[in-house]
């Protein structure tokens, strides 16, 4: 399968990690030739520890390197099977993207977003042919986290969805299929966990960093509230 994705930043260059080594044929396009650059060398320094750790040998880190190409023109992308953009979390950039990514891709391609909040209808309007669009929802790290929720917009045809399930589970990961809906499931329900761990701050009860040991602690969290917020990026959540 030939995969193109669209922004090679935290989530892009995790989902093509992934998709490589599912042994997909993978271009990572990004405007941005620096980030184009930090992927490639990131995913080089990734799969040297799993050589460490003994998960991976060599020959399986050559597959998956050579399974991945980096490109600079979106036109790139036009042999794609399905492309999964994560780009800046803008409506109207994201909506611009895809109506250009249309007229290059065959009529057979699904065009998904990774967004985390954005609505999948609004994104899927800006395309010729809404009913291939959805929402393909990774975690990060991508490569370790094993949920992704799949979306389906209300344009978005039967035959797309049971085929970006069938894909992402082919992935072996654990597929949710939830609602178009702000948040979707996960990010709906980690707000109220955000949203208290910040009140209990403003009203004085603890700073950051206790707050976050009473949760890994006590709470048995993974990462504090805090923490998990630096982690994943405001400016993206
Ligand atoms: N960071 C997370 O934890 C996380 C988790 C799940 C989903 N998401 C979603 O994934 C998407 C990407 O997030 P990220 O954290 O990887 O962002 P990021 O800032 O790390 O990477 C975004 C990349 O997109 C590129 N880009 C920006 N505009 C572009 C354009 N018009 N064409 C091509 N490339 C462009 C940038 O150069 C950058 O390399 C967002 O929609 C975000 O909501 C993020």
């Amino acid at each position: 399968m030939n995969v193109g994705i669209i922004g090679s930043g935290t989530m892009g260059s995790g989902i093509a990690q992934v998709a490589a080594t599912a042994d997909c044929t993978v271009k990572l396009y990004d405007t941005n030739q620096e980030a184009l650059g930090k992927a490639k060398s990131a995913l080089e320094k990734i799969l040297l520890r799993l050589i460490e750790k003994g998960r991976i040998n060599t020959e399986e880190k050559n597959r998956i390197q050579s399974n991945i190409s980096y490109v600079d023109n979106l036109k790139d992308l036009s042999d794609s099977d399905l492309t999964i953009e994560a780009i800046v979390e803008n409506l109207n950039i994201k909506k611009k993207v895809f109506s250009e990514l249309e007229t290059y891709v065959s009529d057979d391609c699904i065009i998904a977003s990774n967004t985390s909040s954005l609505s999948i209808a609004s994104i899927a309007a800006s395309l010729e042919r809404p009913e291939r669009c959805v929402g393909i929802h990774f975690f990060n790290p991508a490569p370790l986290m094993k949920l992704v929720e799949v979306i389906p917009a209300i344009q978005t045809s039967k035959e797309v969805l049971d085929k970006s399930v069938k894909t992402i589970k082919d992935w072996k990961k654990v597929v949710a299929v939830a609602k178009d809906t702000p948040g979707f499931i996960v990010n709906r329900v980690a707000r109220p966990f955000y949203g208290e761990a910040l009140r209990v701050y403003e009203e004085g009860i603890a700073d950051f960093a206790t707050i976050d040991a009473a949760m890994k602690s006590v709470g048995g969290f993974r990462m504090g509230p805090f923490e998990l917020m630096d982690f994943i990026g405001n400016d993206v959540n």
